[in-house]
């Protein structure tokens, strides 16, 4: 199917997502004072540009790894079903684990990441999220720390994208289609 044609117009800048990572990344830091290193796990691909930013500006001992779980494939609805496509490299067992998440939407994603986290026994197990969109939660989920609470919009920019596209923009966009379908 042709891809439709769409604008991206600005909903949050770089400059907003910046003074934010900064707040999170102090209260963040008080959480997890003292510990030894902290294990920051990425969940691919969405959270790539948001995890480089945030560990910058945490004052902490970091290791970083990534886990991919498979979401939207190349639409706007999530599959519901979540599937583990890269694993961890590390083992988190009593350690400290920050998981950080693009986007929480229908909260299946990161509730069955944090279901399998979990049964490694990590120490303590933390979740930060960019985005939420409370409205459309499915299961019950709310990430420890939340970047920006968004309306029912598909969002793009900052690492999130729509169909492989649109990553590469440094602020969040939303989507607009321009041609005069109807949406299904
Ligand atoms: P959930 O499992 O429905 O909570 O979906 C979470 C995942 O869906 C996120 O990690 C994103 O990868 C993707 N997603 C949710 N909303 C959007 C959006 O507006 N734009 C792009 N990806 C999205
Ligand atoms: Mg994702």
């Amino acid at each position: 199917m042709p891809q439709r044609p769409y604008v991206i117009d600005q909903m949050i800048s770089a400059k907003q997502i910046a003074a934010r990572i900064e707040e999170l990344s102090d209260q963040i830091a008080r959480e997890f004072a003292g510990t030894d290193k902290l294990v920051v796990v990425g969940l691919l691909r969405g959270s790539f540009v948001f995890i480089a930013d945030l560990v910058r500006e945490l004052d902490l001992p970091v290791e970083v790894d990534f886990l991919e779980a498979s979401s939207y494939g190349d639409g706007t609805e999530s599959s519901r079903e979540v599937r583990i496509l890269k694993d961890l490299r590390g083992q988190i067992e009593a350690r400290d684990v920050l998981v950080v998440e693009d986007i929480v939407d229908t909260g299946f994603t990161l509730s069955h990441v944090l279901h399998l986290l979990k049964s490694r026994k990590p120490r303590k197990l933390r979740t930060i999220a960019l985005l939420d969109k409370p409205s459309r939660r499915e299961v019950p989920m709310k990430a420890d720390w939340t970047g920006f609470e968004i309306p029912d919009e598909f969002v793009v920019g900052y690492g999130i994208d729509f169909a492989q596209r649109n990553r590469n923009l440094p602020f969040i966009g939303k989507v607009r289609f321009t041609d005069a379908e109807v949406e299904d």
